[in-house]
C-alpha cells in the first residue's frame, strides 16, 4: 500500500473499500445483537475490538469505531450498566504505514477510547489467548502468505510461465497450487483466531471470492490494464529497468487476482 496523505496513498484512495464496509454494517448489529450475553456480561469492563489488515487510512478508525459504538448502543438499551472501556487495536505487517494512521486519529486518547497498534502477519499469533472480543478484516484476506513455490519451478506442471498470477493460461496444477496456499493460509489463520478469540467473541471476515472455479473475463478486470501498463513501461525504459518492474507489477497483480481461487466456499461475513 502506498503510505502517507499523498494523492496516490491508500488513505485516498480506499473509498470502493469504505463503502464495502457501510454494506456490512446491518450485519454487524446483527451479530452484535446475537452476542448480547457476552456484552451485557456486568463483569465486563473493557472490551477489545481488532482491525486486521487496517492498512493507515481512515477506513479503520471507522470501522472501529462504528463497531465500539455499536456495542455501547447495546448496552446503553439496556440501561444501568457501567461504563466500558474500549481498547481499539489497529494491526497490520510492520510495514504498514502506522505513523500516518496514528496521525489520522482524532479520538482523544483515553475514556473510552484506548488505541493500541499490534505490528504482524495475521496468518499466525498476534494477541495473547482469549483476549479480544470482536476481530475483525475486511479487504485483506486475499493476500496469501506467500507465493506458492511451484508455480516458479520450470520442472513442476504448476510452472506458470512469466505470470505470477493465475489467468486463463495458467495451466490447472498453478490454479491448484494458488488454492491450496489460500486453503492453507485461511486455516492459519482461523487457528489463530480461535485462539485470541474470548468465548462468544465475533470473527467478522470481508474479503472478495468467486463464487466458481471457472475462469471469466470478470475475473480479471485489471489484467489487460496491467499488461498495456507493462508494455508502456518496457518501451519507454531500458530493458533492464523494465524487467525488474513487470516482475514486481505481476507480483502485485498476483496477490490481488489470486485471491479467492480456493474460497470460494467461504462466505462474506
Ligand atoms: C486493501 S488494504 C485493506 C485496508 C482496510 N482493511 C480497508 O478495508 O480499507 C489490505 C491490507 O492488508 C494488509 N495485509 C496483507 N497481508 C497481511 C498479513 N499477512 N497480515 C496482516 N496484514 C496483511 C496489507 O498490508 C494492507 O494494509
Amino acid at each position: 500500500m502506498e503510505g502517507g496523505s499523498g494523492k496516490d496513498s491508500y488513505h485516498r484512495n480506499s473509498g470502493l473499500q469504505a463503502q464495502g464496509f457501510s454494506s456490512v454494517h446491518a450485519a454487524i448489529e446483527q451479530a452484535i445483537a446475537s452476542s448480547a450475553p457476552l456484552f451485557l456480561d456486568s463483569s465486563l469492563d473493557v472490551i477489545r475490538i481488532a482491525d486486521l489488515g487496517c492498512s493507515h487510512g481512515s477506513n479503520t478508525i471507522q470501522a472501529l469505531d462504528f463497531v465500539a459504538r455499536e456495542i455501547i448502543r447495546l448496552r446503553e438499551q439496556v440501561g444501568d450498566r457501567k461504563p466500558l472501556e474500549i481498547q481499539a487495536i489497529f494491526s497490520d505487517l510492520a510495514i504498514n504505514d502506522f505513523n500516518t494512521l496514528f496521525a489520522l486519529v482524532r479520538h482523544p486518547q483515553g475514556e473510552p477510547y484506548f488505541f493500541s497498534g499490534v505490528p504482524g502477519s495475521f496468518y499466525g499469533r498476534l494477541f495473547p489467548r482469549s483476549s479480544i472480543h470482536f476481530a475483525m478484516t475486511s479487504y485483506a484476506l486475499h493476500y496469501l502468505s506467500k507465493i506458492p513455490e511451484s508455480i516458479t519451478d520450470k520442472n513442476s506442471p504448476a510452472w506458470n510461465r512469466d505470470s505470477m498470477f493465475v489467468s486463463r493460461s495458467s495451466p490447472p496444477a498453478a490454479i491448484e497450487a494458488f488454492a491450496q496456499q489460500a486453503s492453507d493460509d485461511l486455516s492459519i489463520f482461523l487457528h489463530s483466531r480461535a485462539q485470541e478469540l474470548v468465548t462468544g467473541g465475533i470473527l467478522l471476515l470481508m474479503f472478495p471470492i468467486r463464487l466458481s472455479h471457472e475462469l471469466n473475463e470478470a475475473d480479471f478486470p485489471f489484467q489487460s490494464l496491467w499488461k498495456d501498463l507493462i508494455q508502456e513501461v518496457k518501451s519507454d525504459l531500458s530493458l533492464s529497468l523494465s524487467l525488474s518492474l513487470s516482475v514486481s507489477l505481476s507480483v502485485c497483480l498476483s496477490l490481488s487476482l489470486s485471491l479467492s481461487l480456493s474460497l470460494c466456499s467461504q462466505h462474506i461475513c
